[in-house]
């Protein structure tokens, strides 16, 4: 899309060119611009069709919704007059520099597991690498009884009471050890994949920050605008038991591999993250993600594919209604056989997506539609139409039903009302199917 690494860091070395700083200094911002990347900072720092790092994208939270904030070194309305220090307790403790805390949409809970040394060239990289741009913060849409700040101090002793020590980091060695410990750094505190695929309590706090504190740790369920984020450890109910290391690095490099293709929320980390990242840490973050064991009492059967189903369908014969819509509006691209084309159009058979114990991803993308993003490893942007104004509810319950019990897939049912749930909450930005 718009932003890449390149066009930045080539905007570092403008910027640093007319400071007039050192060539030490372009190394650092150099690596504090890779940093960024690893973070994920644009994703929600930079607003759509918004300057780059200035804020005011809307975060939904159950009060309201609360608006990031300008992290460019403008001295008025951003960072400019931040110290490191300043800095450093803001990523590590959640305070900002006049002493209030932020709401934990800001995930430093994960960023206070970063290095130093990291933290440093980070720094560097948003103080003296970015241009500093004039744009205010905006009050979060919180009534003002529930937007006092204080509440946010007891949270965070609650939650995030001190930082844990720093994770050991970068080291280029490609031993398993290291690189095992590479991604657990990686997925643990710069990247906070757990701020999706951990689920959360009750007072919006993960159940677990680290694969140190339990299974719950990435054990997937929490869902971000509608969208579930699936388990990321090695389980059959959505997880990762059938991936490949080779299939994780591929998914997160290209937005797509031989099981699926990223849609909702994972498409910002895709496009401005792990697409951006290098193939040593690719392969260190999915290294660890195979480390993790499945949660207790879910199964690890890894999917075999009955084609039952198929050969009911070829030969003409309708199992169900759910059969027969696919047949008329899905098989086009997904297949009778539900092999999709892989690479290009997503297989639906052994798709974690369709074994999990919640459908609320599958209703969503067939009411809203999708645009897989190109990246520059992937440049082809696939587009699914939207079939909001083609199906009804009960159309979709019966697809969604189908779905997840057909080619050796297990799961989850899904009734009408459940669907209209879906149909009310979201929109639907894509074109209509078949335009
Ligand atoms: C998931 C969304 C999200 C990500 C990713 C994110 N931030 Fe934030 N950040 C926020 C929100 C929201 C706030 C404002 C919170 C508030 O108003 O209490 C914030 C606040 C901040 C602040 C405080 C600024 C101020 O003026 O008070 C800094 C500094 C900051 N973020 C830096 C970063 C950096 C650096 C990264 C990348 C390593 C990053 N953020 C990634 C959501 C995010
Ligand atoms: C024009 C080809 C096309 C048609 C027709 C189509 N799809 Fe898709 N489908 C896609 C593409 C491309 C994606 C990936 C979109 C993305 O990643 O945002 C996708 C993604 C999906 C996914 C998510 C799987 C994943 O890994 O991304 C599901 C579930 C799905 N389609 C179901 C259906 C159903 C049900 C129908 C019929 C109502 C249908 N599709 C019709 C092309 C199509
Ligand atoms: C903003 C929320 C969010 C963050 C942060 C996030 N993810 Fe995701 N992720 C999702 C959602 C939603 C999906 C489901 C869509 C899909 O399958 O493409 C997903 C899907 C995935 C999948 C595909 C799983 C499957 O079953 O299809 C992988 C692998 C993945 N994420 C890895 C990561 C890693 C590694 C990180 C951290 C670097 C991360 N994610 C951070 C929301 C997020």
């Amino acid at each position: 899309m718009k932003r890449r690494l390149l066009p930045v860091l080539a905007g570092a070395i403008c910027v640093l060119q007319s400071s007039g700083a050192y060539a030490d200094d372009a190394d650092l911002i150099k690596r504090g611009a890779y940093v960024a990347v690893l973070g994920d900072c644009e994703a929600c720092h930079t607003a759509h069709d918004g300057k780059y790092l200035a804020g005011g994208l809307a975060l939904q939270s159950p009060l309201g919704a609360i608006y990031s904030t300008n992290i460019t070194p403008d001295r008025d309305t951003g960072i400019g007059t931040w110290s490191y220090d300043d800095f450093v307790r803001l990523m590590r403790r959640g305070i900002r520099k006049d002493g209030s805390s932020v709401y934990p949409a800001m995930p430093y809970p994960s960023y206070s597991k970063m290095t130093d040394e990291d933290l440093r060239a980070l720094y560097a990289y948003l103080t003296q690498g970015v241009a500093p741009v004039s744009l205010k913060n905006r009050a979060p849409d919180i009534p003002w009884l529930l937007s006092a700040r204080w509440p946010l101090a007891i949270w965070r002793l609650l939650f995030a009471p001190s930082p844990a020590p720093p994770l050991p980091s970068a080291s280029h060695d490609e031993t398993t050890d290291v690189l095992v410990e590479r991604g657990r750094y990686l997925v643990e505190g710069p990247g906070h994949c757990g701020s999706c695929h951990t689920p959360r309590n009750l007072v919006l706090a993960e159940k677990a920050q680290t694969a140190a504190d339990g299974p719950k740790y990435l054990s997937g369920g929490f869902i971000v605008d509608n969208w579930v984020a699936p388990s990321l450890r090695s389980d059959d109910a959505g997880g990762l038991v059938g991936w490949t290391s080779e299939d994780i690095v591929a998914f997160l490099k290209t937005g797509r591999n031989r099981h699926g293709a990223t849609f909702g929320a994972m498409n910002g980390v895709i496009t401005h993250s792990t697409s951006l990242t290098n193939d040593h840490d690719l392969a260190a973050i999915a290294a660890f993600l195979k480390t993790l064991g499945p949660p207790p009492g879910v199964s690890v059967e890894t999917f075999r594919y009955d084609d039952a189903v198929s050969r009911q369908l070829f030969a003409g014969k309708m199992p169900s209604e759910g059969a027969k819509i696919y047949v008329d509006r899905c098989a086009a691209c997904h297949r009778t056989d539900g092999r999709g084309y892989p690479g290009v159009f997503p297989p639906l058979a052994g798709n974690p997506v369709l074994q999990g114990p919640d459908a609320t991803s599958t209703a969503h993308i067939i009411l809203s539609g999708g645009r897989l993003p190109g990246v520059s490893a992937a440049p082809s942007s696939l587009v699914m139409g939207s079939y909001r104004e083609v199906l009804d509810d009960q159309q979709i319950a019966d697809l969604v039903t189908f779905l997840g019990q057909s080619w050796g897939n297990h799961g989850a049912a899904m009734t009408a009302p459940q669907v209209a749930k879906i149909r009310q909450a979201t929109t639907d930005e894509r074109r209509p199917a078949g335009d």
